[in-house]
Order: C-alpha cells, then sequence, then structure tokens
C-alpha cells in the first residue's frame, strides 16, 4: 500500500518538545539535580503514610470529581467549590484553560521568556502564540503586553514570578495591566512558586481573582508541598471558566494518591512552610553569593536564580556538571539554577566562583 500514514494535524509540525531538567548521573560525578525546581526535602512521614496507605487501593478509580481535595481547598481559600478545578499538575490544567479558550485563528499572549510549556501547549490547540520580550531587567513588560491584545486574544499568561527569572510583577502594575485587558480575554496567573514570594507588594492572585470575572489563579502541589511526582495541580477561577476546564480534563487524570497526598499535605502546611523558609533563606545566601562574586543575579521571589550568560551558557552548565550539579541551560540565553539542599548549593556556588576565574 505505502503511502504516508495517518494523517496528523498540521498544527502539530515543528512544536517544540518540553526539555525536562537534566537528572543527576547515577555513580556519576553529578551527584545533584538543581535542574526541575524540584522540592529537595523528601515527603513528609505523615504524607507518605496517607500515599502507602491509598496504594493498597489502585485497582479502584480515583474521585472523578476529586471531591475531598475540592472540599479542603475551598475551605482554604474561602471560594465556592465550583470554582476550583484539579488536573495533573498545574500544565495538565495551563493546558485545559487554553483548550478551553482558543483555537486556529485565536493568540495566546505570555512574556518571553516564560514557562517552556506555554507555546507547546498553545500550539497543540491551534492557536498562535504571541511572545513579549521581558524588559532588560528580566521583568514582564505588562505594558507591551497589553498594547500586543488584539480582537483575537483569548488568554494571556501572566508568570509571577516568572520561571525562569523568578522576577515578579507588583500590585499597582498587574491591577493596571488588567484593568487595560478586555472582560473576554481571559488571564491566568500562573503562580506556581506563590509560597516562595517574600516581597509583600505583590499580589496574591486570589485576591484579583475574587474581583474580576476573567482572572484564572493557577497552583500547584509540585513546589512548596513537594509533590511533583504525583501530578497534581489546580486552578481557581470563575464560571464559566472553571466549568470548562471540568469538561476539556483527562477523565480520572488525578491519580487517588495525588488526591490523598494534596489533602495531607494542606494539613501539614505549617512543617512544609518551615521548609520554604528553609529555601528561601537559602535562596538569600546563595544570591548574596553569586553577587558578592560579581555575578549579576535578578532579584528572586521563586526557588531559583537566573544567570544570563549568553554564549557562555553552555559552557558554564558543563562546568557544573563537572563539579556535581545539573542545572537548566537555555542554550544562547542563560541558567537557570534550582536553590536546593545546603551542600548542592554550595558546589553550585565553588563552580560560579570558578568560572568566572577562567575567564
Ligand atoms: C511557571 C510554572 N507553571 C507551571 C508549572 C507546572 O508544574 P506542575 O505541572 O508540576 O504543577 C511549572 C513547573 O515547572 C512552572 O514553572
Amino acid at each position: 500500500m505505502g503511502g504516508t500514514g495517518p494523517r496528523l494535524r498540521v498544527e502539530l509540525d515543528g512544536i517544540p518538545t518540553y526539555k525536562p531538567g537534566k537528572p543527576a548521573a547515577v555513580g556519576g560525578p553529578a551527584a545533584f539535580k538543581l535542574s526541575s525546581n524540584e522540592n529537595p526535602y523528601p515527603p513528609l512521614p505523615g504524607v507518605m503514610e496517607k500515599v502507602i496507605a491509598t496504594a493498597g487501593l489502585f485497582h479502584r478509580y480515583p474521585d472523578l470529581s476529586c471531591a475531598g481535595l475540592v472540599d479542603e481547598l475551598a475551605d482554604r481559600f474561602s471560594v465556592p467549590p465550583e470554582h476550583l478545578a484539579t488536573g495533573t499538575g498545574s500544565v495538565g490544567v495551563a493546558q485545559q484553560l487554553v483548550q478551553a479558550t482558543a483555537g486556529p485563528g485565536d493568540e495566546v499572549i505570555y512574556a518571553w521568556r516564560s514557562f517552556e510549556a506555554y507555546p507547546i501547549i498553545t500550539q497543540i490547540s491551534g492557536a498562535s502564540s504571541v511572545k513579549v520580550p521581558l524588559t532588560g531587567a528580566e521583568v514582564h513588560d505588562l505594558d507591551a503586553m497589553a498594547g500586543a491584545i488584539t480582537d483575537r486574544t483569548r488568554l494571556i499568561f501572566v508568570c509571577n514570578p516568572n520561571n525562569p527569572t523568578g522576577t515578579v510583577v507588583r500590585r499597582a502594575e498587574l491591577e493596571r495591566f488588567l484593568d487595560r485587558v478586555p472582560e473576554d480575554v481571559l488571564v491566568v496567573l500562573d503562580e506556581a512558586y506563590r509560597e516562595f514570594i517574600r516581597d509583600a507588594e505583590v499580589p496574591d492572585g486570589v485576591d484579583l481573582y475574587r474581583e474580576r470575572p476573567n482572572v484564572a489563579v493557577l497552583r500547584t502541589f509540585s513546589k512548596a508541598y513537594g509533590l511533583a511526582g504525583l501530578r497534581v495541580g489546580f486552578a481557581i477561577a470563575h464560571d464559566p471558566v472553571a466549568a470548562a476546564l471540568r469538561k476539556t480534563a483527562v477523565p480520572f487524570g488525578v491519580s487517588q494518591i495525588a488526591q490523598d497526598a494534596a489533602v495531607a499535605s494542606l494539613r501539614a502546611e505549617t512543617q512544609l512552610l518551615e521548609r520554604v523558609d528553609s529555601l528561601v533563606a537559602e535562596r538569600t545566601r546563595v544570591a548574596g553569593a553569586l553577587a558578592g562574586q560579581g555575578w549579576t543575579v535578578p532579584e528572586t521571589e521563586a526557588n531559583f536564580v537566573w544567570l544570563r550568560l549568553g554564549e557562555r551558557t553552555l559552557d558554564f552548565a558543563a562546568a557544573c556538571e563537572k563539579a556535581g550539579v545539573m542545572i537548566r541551560p537555555f542554550a544562547g540565553e542563560g541558567v537557570r539554577v534550582t536553590i536546593g539542599e545546603t551542600e548542592a548549593n554550595d558546589l553550585f556556588l565553588q563552580a560560579a566562583e570558578a568560572f568566572l576565574k577562567e575567564l
């Protein structure tokens, strides 16, 4: 018969593939993984016990509606349960948001560089990406983003803090921006790193959602709560957006283990947030040490730092790997380095210092 095989959607041509952070080499010199913004702490014993108990039930489907988790979140955020939608990590929910709002002929606006899933999920939906460059200070250029809105715009991502730069937009500028967005355009405040913010001028997206029907907030259990491997995230959004998210969800996408671990983590929040405090203290130490070595480090409110290395990016990543730490290079642009355990951070700082000296 010959031929070209099943016809696939042309929108998939040239789609960028998601590059996961490189793992720490087993038995190799790179013992630490600072490439995926993961939480370096192992699961809390109480959360682990819950996961083990639920694991004995995996011959059953999970609760389709994630009712236990949704009720817990509704209480926690004082929002109606109908305004919550869960998914397979917040990246799963982000994809549902794009699918629910944008298709061929439509536009999705986001800053660039930002979270690398945005171009992928936009292209899969058939919509076009409108990438608005960050400012020279590596911050969202909200004026330019507002200026990029057309009658084709359906969704705008604002990643706050921004991955990979760690920079934030603050209350006054974000409110001014939201005032300029037409009410039929959805603004998604991606707050995957919310718990690491210490700058009081950065608004809580949930407060903005309360006042604005076209604002949705994305949160995750992967970072501060340490459940990256279990895949659970959620959105808080008004109707009809939240209802559309439930329609676009993969049925039974969030396992019962993930649901129960998320509830257990919310109940163990005090302990988990103490760990976040320690990571924030490490962030201050690492950023200060880098600045002391002579690096320019954009102010970060997330669990990572960004160094714009340009052409030296891959050499720097190789030097770090040799020193025992995997980091995340973006070739030709810069590196993102997760704040990890103290020993890993020290190895990274030594590698950074040695790299500068060799220049
Ligand atoms: C800005 C941002 N949003 C969303 C995610 C997705 O996280 P998850 O799907 O694990 O919830 C990430 C993960 O790196 C991220 O950096």
